[in-house]
Order: C-alpha cells, then sequence, then structure tokens
C-alpha cells in the first residue's frame, strides 16, 4: 500500500496559499481583477518553490502558450512525494476588484495521476450537498422533487432549505422553480467553492450548491469534500456546438456524471484556502506597519482533518519575501 502524504504538509500548504492572499489582498477593492490574479499567482508561484512536494499541475492558469506560470502540466515543488496539483491563486478575482467577501486563495493536492483533467472543458453543472443526503443528489431529478426529498430526509420543510446559486442569467428558470417550490435561494456573484464548502459544511445554512460553473473549481471544491465528507457531482457543459467536439475529441463524455471521486480519485488528499476577502469560511488578509494576519482552512482527506491555521506573519522576517506583499523593504518601514 502506497504511503499517505504526511502531515506536516498542512503548514507547507498554507504557506503557500497564505503568500497568494497576501499579494492579492493589496488589490483588494481597487478595480483591477487581472493585477490582482497576477499578484495572486507570482507569490503563489514563488512559495510552491519551497513547497516539499514534486507536483505537476492538472488545474491551473491555462495552457503553457496563455500563461507563463502555473500552467497546466507545468512541475512545481522543491521536492517530495509525486503529486497532482489543482491550483486556483485567486477564486473569485472579481470579487477582490470589487471587494466583496468570499474570495480566496487556493491550492489542492492528490497523488499524482488521481485528478480530473477537463481539458477544454470550461464548464460544468454541479450539484453538492452534505453527507445526510449525499445519496440523494442527481442531475436528472426535477429540483422541486430534490427539494421535496432533500427536506424529507432532514425533518423539514422545503421552506427551510437554502440553496446557494452563482447569480447567473443561465440559472434564471431553475432559480425560479425553486422559489415556487418554497426555498430559500442565496445568490452569490461569484465563488462556487466557497459556495460547495457551505453546502457540505454543517451550520452554515446552506443544504445545497446548484449551478453551472467553472470546471477546475468543480475539481478543487471535490478535493475539499473529500475531507469534510458530503459529495458534488457534475456534467460537464459546453457553451458552443465547436466546444462539445472539442471536448469530445479529447475523449471526455458529455453526458457522464462525474462523481466526486471521479474529479479526485483518492482520500489522500489535501486543501487549503486562505482568505483574501472576509468570508463565509474564513476571514481575510488583514495588514498593519509590522505585520499581516491570515486565517487558512487546511483540509486534510487521509484523516478528515479541518484546521483553520491563524498566522501572524512577520514583515521584517517572512513578509518581504512575499512578492507583491507590499512589505519588500520591510526593513525600512519600522525604521
Ligand atoms: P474567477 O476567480 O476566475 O473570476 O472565477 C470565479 C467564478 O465565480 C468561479 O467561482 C465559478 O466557478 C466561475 O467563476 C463561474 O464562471 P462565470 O463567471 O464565467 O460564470
Amino acid at each position: 500500500m502506497s504511503e499517505t502524504l504526511p502531515s506536516s504538509l498542512a503548514l507547507d500548504l498554507a504557506r503557500v496559499t497564505e503568500a497568494g492572499a497576501i499579494a492579492a489582498a493589496r488589490w483588494l477593492g481597487r478595480g483591477d481583477k487581472n493585477l490582482a490574479d497576477k499578484a495572486a499567482v507570482d507569490a503563489m508561484r514563488d512559495a510552491l518553490e519551497r513547497c516539499p512536494i514534486s507536483g505537476v499541475v492538472v488545474i491551473g492558469e491555462g495552457e503553457k502558450d496563455e500563461a507563463p506560470m502555473l500552467y497546466i502540466g507545468e512541475e512545481v515543488g522543491s521536492g517530495g512525494p509525486a503529486v497532482d496539483i489543482a491550483v486556483d491563486p485567486l477564486e473569485g478575482t472579481t470579487l477582490t476588484a470589487k471587494g466583496q467577501p468570499n474570495a480566496l486563495a487556493t491550492f489542492a493536492i492528490a497523488p499524482r495521476g488521481t485528478m480530473f483533467n477537463p481539458g477544454p472543458a470550461v464548464y460544468m453543472e454541479k450539484l453538492a450537498g452534505g453527507p445526510a443526503i449525499a445519496d440523494l443528489l442527481s442531475l436528472d431529478t426535477p429540483i422541486e422533487e430534490l427539494l421535496e426529498a432533500v427536506a424529507k430526509r432532514k425533518g423539514c420543510h422545503v421552506r427551510d432549505i437554502g440553496v446557494v446559486v452563482l447569480d447567473r442569467d443561465r440559472h434564471m428558470e431553475q432559480i425560479g422553480r425553486m422559489r415556487a417550490a418554497g426555498a430559500r435561494v442565496r445568490l452569490i456573484p461569484d465563488g462556487d467553492v466557497a459556495g460547495s464548502l457551505m453546502a457540505v459544511r454543517p451550520g452554515t445554512g446552506i443544504d445545497l450548491l446548484w449551478g453551472v460553473g467553472g470546471t477546475p473549481e468543480g475539481v478543487l471544491s471535490a478535493s475539499a469534500i473529500r475531507s469534510v465528507g458530503g459529495r458534488i457531482i457534475g456534467r460537464l457543459w459546453p457553451r458552443t456546438e465547436d466546444e462539445a467536439a472539442a471536448i469530445t475529441a479529447a475523449g471526455l463524455d458529455l453526458q457522464r456524471i462525474l462523481d466526486t471521486d471521479d474529479l479526485v480519485g483518492s482520500q489522500d488528499t489535501y486543501f487549503a484556502a486562505t482568505g483574501v476577502s472576509d468570508g463565509d469560511l474564513v476571514t481575510g488578509v488583514r495588514f498593519f506597519d509590522d505585520h499581516a494576519e491570515t486565517d487558512t482552512l487546511v483540509l486534510r482527506g487521509a484523516c478528515r482533518t479541518q484546521r483553520v491555521i491563524s498566522s501572524s506573519i512577520q514583515a521584517e522576517a517572512r513578509l518581504k519575501h512575499i512578492p507583491g506583499s507590499g512589505y519588500e523593504n520591510a526593513a525600512r518601514v519600522m525604521a
């Protein structure tokens, strides 16, 4: 039997997403999502150099010719267990640009060869829910029936069921049906990784996530759900006939229901997310003269440990080494 990923990796991964979040948070509310994203990519790529893994990016910033760093197929890490990497340095670029909640710097790993490669499939229809209702999830059941079944299982009324949905025109018909059935719909402007986690964690007031969102975000969500429990299912959702043809040509099945373990085929996962802005899962970055504070959710699949690591990171010691942190001249700042 292969060895599990070491428990000490939790801190190493947290350092990577902390760096991304600190750099991105400098762009919070400044109206430029591309610069925010670039700051997070630069900082995380740099931090990954020191992360003790032998990683290959499976979910990253795009193909090599369009992404200078963290491109799909790039090898990263300072050496260690052979892993696949899903990285979204800034999940919620527009949230960050607008200074809105729930922007995260995220990163997940799983043993080499176990993460789903979405190829040209940009979008996926997703449905997620916690352990108590995992077996009820189906993308082919009419939403009214699904809501009834979930309410029955939870011993409540449909009016007590909360569904989180990305606020997109493509979802309007289904949102109308959910509301007509009596469910409470929480519309989010962006960020369905956070939405998926809300759906599977207890006490969030959210029972389900539904909607079409990014396929990469679906793989990241599945990595997290491996640790938390519950389930996410998905079906690839091409926007055009050309995209459908490209997905099929890549050997992917448009009809197939992708289950959590199709998206991440090992329980031996890690997921880390540091808050860029304040959100439902973690608090965002706080900047001080001589240090910064971060909150990071680290989930380990092997033993299903969920940790929130609150860090106070000193400028002179470490922040000055994080590109884009704003503390590059830390000694002078403190003089
Ligand atoms: P970005 O951080 O890349 O902007 O993605 C945010 C996000 O809302 C994801 O959480 C979601 O899966 C996807 O975009 C939805 O895509 P779109 O905005 O094109 O509907």
